[in-house]
């Protein structure tokens, strides 16, 4: 048993606060609010406290690891799914408990990446400017029928299993990769390939994959020269996927036709903040942002009431549960094996 839950949380938003004070959970825990995310300039601020809550892009490399320990950091609990910004080995050197929240709503970022799509298909971000200024020209609308495409869906867990489960009612062809296929999608009628297969025979290409050394720039010069010309790149899931400024030729060279994206590589320089009085710096971001075939959302995928609500609770009892020891089982999962990236103090029992 630990000292109750004393937290310092990292990159908080308005809708952060909101939704951790509006459960339950909450009032069992003191948590101390930073809008700043958490980097080597801030580390300094977690001097006291036992458990720090991060989010997608603050810093957790094994610098920053070793000054929370030595601060009286036992617990990191990610208030994400995603956790490629920790150095999980050095974490579980150090015996510092990691969490996270497995699936919180895998719908809201799949149907995210299907309004994408959508989008840039069916040009309605167009379409709605147009018809708001009186132009009801439909040149340079012209989309696709979705029915009977050929969708590439890499990595079909939680997120991307939810978006074969939505396109198959488009009636499209899916091509699936992922080292551990599923049955039940398979039952839906999505095919398992392999990545070269995927990447030249379908239309519409979506990245469900974690971000790790194996699939970092997974979208490169190589592979995106094997795709069908005027292919639609969709990736919601973490901007190192893809290396940009190849996407960049890829564009420029109409080898891509589209490309949605709600993630970005350096996006921790930019995303979750209002940078519209500024000049940005960022000139590959700044380049793709000219293309009239992009589009770019910044990192909302997972931003639904559902998600936000699922993040708060799920994060609030990994807090409580580590620091009693697991007392009391989850209210919606009976086991921390999912949730707890490293967990010292069960990995002895
Ligand atoms: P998950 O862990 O349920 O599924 C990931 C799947 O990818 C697994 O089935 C795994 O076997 C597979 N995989 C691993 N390496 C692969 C590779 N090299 N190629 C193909 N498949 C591979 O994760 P979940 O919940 O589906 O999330 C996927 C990603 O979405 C997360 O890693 C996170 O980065 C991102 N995400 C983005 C959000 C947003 O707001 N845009 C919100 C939540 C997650």
């Amino acid at each position: 048993m630990q000292s109750p839950p004393n937290v310092a949380m990292f990159s908080t938003q308005a809708y952060d606060k909101q939704s951790f004070a509006s459960h339950a959970l909450y009032a069992d825990i003191k948590v101390t609010s930073f809008d700043t995310p958490l980097t080597a300039k801030t580390v300094s601020l977690c001097e006291g406290f036992n458990t720090v809550c991060a989010f997608v892009n603050d810093k957790l490399d094994a610098d920053i690891l070793q000054q929370l320990y030595a601060s009286g950091v036992r617990h990191v609990a990610m208030r994400c799914a995603g956790y490629n910004n920790v150095d999980i080995d050095y974490a579980t050197k150090l015996g510092m408990a990691v969490s996270r929240v497995p699936a919180y709503s895998p719908e809201a970022v799949a149907e995210h990446a299907l309004a994408l799509i959508m989008t840039l298909n069916r040009k309605t971000h167009k379409a709605y400017n147009r018809v708001r200024d009186g132009n009801f020209d439909l040149n340079g609308l012209l989309g696709f029928t979705l029915h009977d495409k050929t969708v590439g869906v890499v990595g079909t867990g939680h997120i991307g299993a939810a978006l074969v489960r939505l396109l198959s009612g488009f009636g499209c062809r899916i091509l699936c990769f992922d080292p551990y296929p599923n049955d039940e999608l398979k039952a839906l009628g999505a095919e398992y390939t392999d990545l070269t297969t995927l990447f030249s025979t379908s239309h519409i290409i979506s990245l469900h994959c974690p971000l790790n050394e194996e699939s970092h720039h997974l979208i490169n010069e190589q592979s995106l020269a094997s795709m069908r010309d005027g292919v639609m790149l969709i990736n919601t899931s973490r901007g190192g996927l893809i290396d940009s400024r190849a996407v960049i030729n890829a564009l420029k060279t109409h080898k891509l036709g589209y490309l949605g994206l709600d993630v970005y590589e350096m996006e921790s320089e930019l995303f979750f903040r209002d940078h519209s009085g500024e000049i940005i710096q960022d000139d590959v971001f700044e380049r793709l942002a000219t293309f009239h075939n992009v589009l770019i959302t910044g990192h909302q995928g997972f931003f639904t009431i559902e998600a936000l609500s699922q993040i708060a609770e799920v994060t609030l009892e990994n807090m409580i549960g580590f620091n009693s020891g697991f007392a009391k089982p989850f209210a919606n999962q009976a086991t921390p094996a999912s949730r707890f990236l490293v967990l010292p103090s069960l990995a002895d029992t």
